[in-house]
């Protein structure tokens, strides 16, 4: 039966996605990423081989799975011109069934300045982002001056828009920032450039996707970031620019709300972040120090540390509550292999004032501290597991708590990063 399903983190990113997007889509079509840009960094890895990748879609490793990137997308050309070069060196086509939405707003080079020069300028107080020009390029479509990727193709469109665009920037670039300015030629040079290599891939996204559902194919729709950090709903301004929930499904890529069928929650089995902003589970002690070791926390795009703490319920549900998410896949259960004892926080607490909602704003997050329930460890190996039998019952509490605690019932369990490392309870595209 044709199947449509949404993929997406329920934390602050690198849950996993791209290991379980890679594995369902053996039961895809096609699979289409619908907001964030080459900020993302989703890791697979098929019998010991490890690929990362950053904007293309992480059903590229199964053949006959045609990708694409929906118009929520910021496109770098640059980076997915690098993307490209290397995954075809690793002997993976992609030109041919890569297709990318002409509506997508395309990462210029002034996006990047603004990006980092605007962390530089914030100080201890800087955002952490990726350094990419994701902020800035949304910023441009919203405010109506973006380039978008159909533009490329088009000289005497683009000269025009960019000429209106660059100089706006540049005079912030100049005389906010005192750096160099752009140059004009340059940059649209390189522009009709990188549109001539990419002019094959150019797209309608949204008539494609409608197509493959007339003919009653089945899409998986590979979500970025995590719900936390999402424009409106996560704990801004410690976000991301795009909205990184199940709604953005629909925006970013022309399918209907009711076109979806499945939106499955990804969600490590305890919690990391990168960059900055509130993480009230988070660990300074030795737990801390176990799990960035165990779970091998470093940024897949950037390399920074990640911040480690334990599993937050009460992140979680609102999480489930804001996704629609139907079923979760709790990953990275083989990191808490080693603790003798596990905590997830139920509630949050404000001096002695106990509650157990979200709070609305970033200064509301400021003072809290986690109300935990302690859950006895199993001290023995799940890493590889895939038989939902042989799990300990004291994993098994803890898959109880999570889909008590939040009322959605756990569909899959990651065990290991491995592409067949996996208890699959129920398929989503079943
Ligand atoms: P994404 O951004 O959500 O796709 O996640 P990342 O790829 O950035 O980070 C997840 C990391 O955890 C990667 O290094 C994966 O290879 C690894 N990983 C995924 N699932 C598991 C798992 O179940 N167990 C272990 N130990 N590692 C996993
Ligand atoms: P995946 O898809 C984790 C974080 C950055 C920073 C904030 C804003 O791999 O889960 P940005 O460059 O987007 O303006 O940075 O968002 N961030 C991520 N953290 N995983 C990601 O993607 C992220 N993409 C952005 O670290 O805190
Ligand atoms: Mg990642």
């Amino acid at each position: 039966m044709k199947k449509n399903v949404v993929v997406l983190g329920t934390q602050w990113g690198d849950e996993g996605k791209g290991k379980i997007v890679d594995l369902l889509t053996d039961k895809a079509d096609a699979v289409v990423r619908f907001q964030g840009g080459h900020n993302a960094g989703h890791t697979l890895i098929i019998n010991g081989h490890k690929t990362v990748l950053h904007l293309v879609p992480s059903g590229i490793l199964r053949e006959g799975v045609d990708c694409y990137i929906g118009n929520g997308v910021v496109v770098a050309p640059n980076a997915l011109l690098e993307e490209i070069k290397q995954l075809e060196t690793a002997g993976v086509d992609v030109k041919s069934r890569l297709k990318i939405s002409r509506a997508a707003p395309v990462i210029m080079p002034y996006h990047i300045i603004l990006d980092q020069q605007r962390e530089i300028a914030k100080g201890g107080k800087a955002i952490g982002t990726t350094g990419r020009g994701i902020g800035p390029a949304y910023e441009d479509k919203v405010a109506r001056r973006g380039i978008r990727f159909g533009d490329l193709f088009e000289p005497e469109r683009l000269k025009e828009k960019l000429s209106e665009t660059l100089s706006y920037h540049n005079f912030v670039i100049e005389h906010y920032f005192n750096q160099s300015p752009l140059d004009f030629d340059e940059v649209y040079a390189q522009a009709l450039n990188y549109g001539e290599q990419l002019k094959m891939t150019s797209a309608d996204v949204t008539a494609d996707l409608h197509n493959l559902q007339e003919q009653g194919k089945s899409i998986l729709l590979e979500g970025a970031q995590g719900s936390l950090l999402d424009i409106d709903h996560g704990t801004y301004p410690f976000v991301t620019s795009s909205n990184t929930t199940a709604g953005a499904a629909s925006t970013g890529t022309g399918l209907g709300v009711t076109d979806i069928n499945y939106v499955l929650g990804i969600t490590k089995a305890y919690t990391t972040r990168v960059g900055s902003g509130p993480f009230p589970t988070e660990l300074f002690d030795d737990d801390g120090t176990m799990l960035a070791k165990n779970g091998v926390e470093f940024g897949a795009t950037t390399g920074r540390p990640r911040r480690c703490g334990w599993l937050d319920l009460v992140a979680l549900k609102r999480a489930i509550q804001m996704n629609g998410v139907t079923g979760i896949c709790v990953t990275k259960l083989d990191v808490l292999d080693t603790f003798e004892q596990i905590k997830v926080c139920t509630a949050y607490k404000v001096g002695d004032k106990e509650f157990n909602h979200f709070p609305a704003s970033a200064e509301a997050w400021e003072n809290i501290q986690p109300v935990y329930e302690c859950l006895e460890g199993w001290m023995s190996q799940t890493k590889g597991m895939t038989d939902i039998a042989k799990l300990p019952p004291q994993a098994q509490k803890l898959i109880d708590k999570i889909e008590n605690y939040t009322g959605c019932p756990v569909h899959m369990i990651s065990t290991g990063p491995d592409r067949n490392e996996n208890i699959v309870i129920h398929n989503p595209f079943v």
